[in-house]
């Protein structure tokens, strides 16, 4: 193995949900093998603050603001990133929303939001950076889904609905740009802290969840690092449509 298959310089790499959590641990793990990054959600204090962080790594950095779930919204934000950098071979879809509710208490308007924001949200940043991957004959795409594509979990029927599904529009995506020489797959993080999942961990429920996890800890955002890396990275070229889980051996369970 020879370290330039990880080697990202040259490489733009778009972020979504990269102002917090996973999506700025992995924006810095790209920034760190040599990718300039651009980063996008809804808040663009946030996005400022992690975008200074990047270029203190020596990396060219874009902080944009959209939302995922809205076509104009993403389609302007793509726009942006390509006007700023003129391509994008990384896309990483990890803007996403939590949701813990019973089905019986759920308005069709709270289901929607978290489909909308987890799955068509993926779906538009795919339609939106695929022409552009298309026409350059490269790119690589990885969707954060979760080990809840998967596994179940009492109250989180949208959220495991839309990361399950995520990994379907993964796969089907992977077959119908294989001969464009894009690759596309799915990440499944099992538990790690952040904003997402604080307050549940941080309760006796959330500990004695921790306790029954096969590794006995949460797993922390550097841990997702690497594997995102190998996915952006030519070490990857032969791999499509898989599904990489980084869950400490939760989907073992
Ligand atoms: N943490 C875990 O244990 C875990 C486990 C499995 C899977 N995941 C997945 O990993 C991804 C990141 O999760 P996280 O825990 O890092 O979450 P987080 O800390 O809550 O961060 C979510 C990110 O997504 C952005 N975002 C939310 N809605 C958006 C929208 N409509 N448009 C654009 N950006 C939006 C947020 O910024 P704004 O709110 O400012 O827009 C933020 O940057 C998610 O897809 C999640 O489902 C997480």
């Amino acid at each position: 193995m020879q370290n330039h298959w990880f080697d990202l310089t040259g490489r733009i790499a778009l972020v979504t949900g990269g102002s917090r959590g996973l999506g700025r641990a992995i924006a810095h793990a790209l920034a760190s093998a040599g990718a300039d990054v651009a980063i996008a959600s809804r808040t663009q204090a946030d996005l400022d603050v992690v975008a200074a962080g990047l270029r203190d790594t020596g990396r060219h950095a874009l902080a944009v603001c959209g939302d995922v779930s809205d076509d104009a919204s993403i389609g302007a934000v793509v726009e942006r990133v390509i006007g700023h950098f003129g391509r994008i071979d990384i896309l990483v879809n990890n803007a996403g929303v939590g949701d813990t509710r019973a089905v019986v208490d759920m308005s069709p308007t709270q289901w929607d939001h978290t489909l909308n924001v987890n799955l068509r949200g993926p779906m538009l940043c795919c339609k939106h950076v695929g022409p552009h991957m298309i026409r350059q004959r490269s790119g690589k795409v990885i969707n954060i889904a979760s080990v809840l594509a998967s596994r179940v979990a009492r109250y989180m029927s949208a959220y495991a609905a839309s990361k399950a599904a995520l990994v379907q529009l993964t796969r089907t995506l992977a077959l119908e740009w294989i001969r464009h020489n894009i690759q596309v797959n799915a990440l499944c993080p099992g538990y790690f802290l952040t904003d997402m999942n604080a307050e549940f961990f941080a309760s006796e429920k959330g500990q004695s969840f921790i306790a029954a996890l096969p590794i006995g800890r949460l797993g922390e955002t550097r841990e997702i690092e690497g594997s995102a890396v190998f996915l952006a990275s030519d070490a990857s070229s032969y791999i499509t449509g898989t599904t990489l889980y980084v869950d400490g051996g939760h989907s073992l369970t």
